[in-house]
């Protein structure tokens, strides 16, 4: 059994002529906050209206905590929450009717205790009982999550979440998330702002022109593999350089002068130039590590891809 709330296989769009979405394949665990990074008009909401069941495939399959949407639509369709658009609201009703009128229509049971529960858990108890016409656009996505979430849904959507949020609100939403994501939930959340990704998400995969053209599990990674630029403040930058030249001469030496020395290199990498240096009678006082952020990756990747595709 697999663990994942969310797995998408081969997932195509065409329209007309058109291929809007292509082959995508990704899959979301839970606790897991699963980012579809892309410009506008990449296929995110497409993607998105797929998995929720909004508009046919073309081709591939979805299976949300286990159900296959064709097969079992319903069962996958009480696993989500989603929003999709902005949510819409009767804004001169109360946020407490909105949640019970919403309440009613789902085919699932829902207690009283439990719209307790959700409007505590979106910090709106203090508001619930006045209009939404009242609520800044932060509260009015706060109580979207709330109806979103009111059936204990184990994945949760949101299409660009954040559009028109002020960064107070974007904040709070991203503490949802990861207070969401802690109680086992996983989410998949859309966006076309890098920064906003990185702080939000544990994984992510980036769309582009319908493709998914790069997945990476934990952007910032400690793995091994990962090459960081690595600089040494060491007693004699110069001998450094003639040793890591000499004997580690796959290390790319990116600069040094008479106290630093800087590299790029993996985390193995960085362990065995320290004991070189050291063995070598070098006295090391500091290793900085540069690392890269989500955005130069992105830029990375689509500009290798713009490359090849060339
Ligand atoms: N119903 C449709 N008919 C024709 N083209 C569409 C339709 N829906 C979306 N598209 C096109 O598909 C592409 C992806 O759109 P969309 O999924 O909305 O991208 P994103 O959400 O990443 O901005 C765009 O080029 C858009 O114009
Ligand atoms: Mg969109």
């Amino acid at each position: 059994m697999s663990d994942a709330v969310l797995k998408v296989q081969s997932l195509t769009k065409k329209i007309g002529n058109a291929t809007i979405v292509d082959n995508v394949s990704f899959e979301i665990k839970n606790n897991e906050i699963f980012g579809l990074l892309g410009p506008n008009g990449a296929g995110k909401t497409t993607i998105i209206r797929m998995i929720t069941g909004l508009i046919n495939r073309t081709g591939g399959s979805v299976m949300i905590n286990g159900s296959d949407l064709d097969k079992d639509f319903e069962g996958a369709m009480n696993q989500l929450g989603a929003i999709v658009e902005n949510p819409e609201f009767y804004k001169y009703m109360t946020g407490r009717k909105n949640i019970l009128h919403y309440a009613r229509m789902s085919p699932n049971d829902i207690s009283n205790e439990r719209i307790e529960e959700v409007i505590k858990l979106v910090k709106l108890e203090h508001a619930i009982d006045k209009k939404v016409k009242t609520y800044s656009l932060g509260m009015r996505q706060r109580l979207g999550v709330a109806q979103a979430i009111l059936h204990k849904p184990s994945l949760l959507i949101f299409d660009e979440p954040t559009n028109g949020l002020d960064p107070q609100g974007i904040r709070e939403f991203r503490d949802h998330l990861k207070l969401l994501a802690s109680e086992g939930v996983g989410i998949l959340i859309s966006s076309h702002l890098l920064s906003e990704m990185q702080l939000m998400c544990d994984s992510f995969a980036v769309i582009e022109k319908g493709k998914l053209i790069h997945t990476k599990e934990h952007m910032i990674d400690e793995k091994a593999e990962t090459i960081h630029q690595v600089s040494f403040a060491v007693n004699d930058g110069e001998l450094a350089n003639k040793i890591l030249q000499e004997q580690f001469a796959e290390i790319p030496i990116l600069s040094f002068d008479a106290s630093t020395i800087s590299v790029t290199a993996t985390r193995e990498q960085t362990a065995r130039i320290n004991r070189l240096l050291n063995g070598n009678e070098l006295d090391v006082y500091e290793i900085g590590i540069t690392r890269k952020s989500l955005e130069d990756k992105f830029f990375e990747i689509t500009e290798q891809e713009m490359r090849e595709s060339v």
